[in-house]
């Protein structure tokens, strides 16, 4: 099946999940030839639930012996210009890409937004590291409808608030349903909690250093006493934060490969933003459905409702 994305392109239901043409052929690609190594690390989510945030605190705890605090790489590059997207920068317009040197710095780090089941058995394979970010669906709801917008050519009408509920509500936007990709990440971190770390944005906004911490052991790069009495978690926490992120002039002037100017990646940045936005049903339908679907998890986002 074929429908309409929600600015202009086309969306095809593949194995249970919607995937924009262009990302299926990059896909495809990436599943067939891709070699992960065991010191690889993925970051992955569906879009807007935190990856810009989730980029830049990884590459910074990974690599905070590299270099000088004032030459940090996240000051003159947006975070996505360090981990590479498989899907867009990557595989979609290359069968083999050089990711070497897409990869200036070891270990490699690199992020996709395909489900879990998509992943390439490479990767399922290897030692590699896998963290996920997911989201209160109904703050990724309303930042995804704000950046698709910005995404929409102007030939193509917007998308009103009701059309594209609708949509979200059958799961269709880019890497839909939503609770699909959540609980297939969910269950695998389960199965291997070694390998696959699953974080929630909330948990992320409510106490950062603490969860710096935790991605420092689970990659492997654990914080000594001296760095946390010197105070290099709270600097990490302090460089990758929206605020100081979204002023500097690389991310407030600068531009992605697809024509995507990098300031549409920071908006608001806050938890229950929703409320702003959605109808009372509109919430109605959401808290059922988020019932619903996580019934059986242990993933929780009502703390955020
Ligand atoms: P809002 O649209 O609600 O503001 P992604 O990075 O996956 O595209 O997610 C984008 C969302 O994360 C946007 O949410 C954006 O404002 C927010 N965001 C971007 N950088 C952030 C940061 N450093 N810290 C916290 N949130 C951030």
């Amino acid at each position: 099946p074929k429908e309409k994305n929600w600015y202009g392109t086309h969306l095809y239901f593949y194995q249970g999940f919607w995937c924009a043409s262009r990302v299926f052929r990059a896909m495809i690609c990436f599943q067939k030839h891709f070699q992960a190594l065991d010191s690889d690390i993925f970051l992955t989510s569906i879009p807007k639930s935190g990856t810009t945030w989730l980029k830049a605190l990884t590459f910074s705890i990974v690599n905070r012996n590299q270099f000088a605090r004032e030459e940090n790489p996240l000051l003159s590059s947006n975070p996505h210009q360090l981990v590479p997207v498989f899907e867009y920068d990557l595989y979609l317009n290359n069968p083999c890409p050089d990711l070497e040197n897409s990869c200036p710095y070891q270990p490699r780090m690199f992020s996709t937004h395909l489900p879990y089941a998509f992943l390439p058995p490479s990767i399922k394979d290897s030692n590699s590291k896998i963290v996920y970010i997911c989201r209160n669906p109904m703050d990724m709801f309303i930042s995804l409808w704000f950046f698709t917008d910005k995404l929409r050519p102007d030939n193509v009408e917007p998308l009103s608030l009701d059309e594209a509920f609708e949509k979200f509500c059958q799961g269709m936007h880019d890497f839909g349903p939503f609770f699909d990709h959540v609980l297939g990440y969910w269950k695998a971190s389960q199965e291997n909690p070694n390998r696959i770390l699953f974080l929630q944005y909330e948990d992320l906004k409510e106490n950062i250093n603490f969860h710096i911490k935790k991605l420092g052991k689970f990659l492997g790069f654990p914080f000594s006493e001296v760095e946390e009495e010197q105070g290099v978690v709270e600097e990490i926490a302090r460089m990758c934060s929206f605020g100081n992120l979204k002023e500097l002039d690389v991310n407030k002037n600068g531009m992605h490969t697809f024509g995507i100017a990098h300031n549409t990646l920071f908006r608001k940045a806050e938890v229950g933003n929703w409320c702003n936005y959605l109808t009372p049903s509109m919430v109605e339908y959401f808290k059922k459905l988020i019932q619903d679907k996580l019934d059986k998890s242990e993933v929780v986002f009502a703390r955020t409702l």
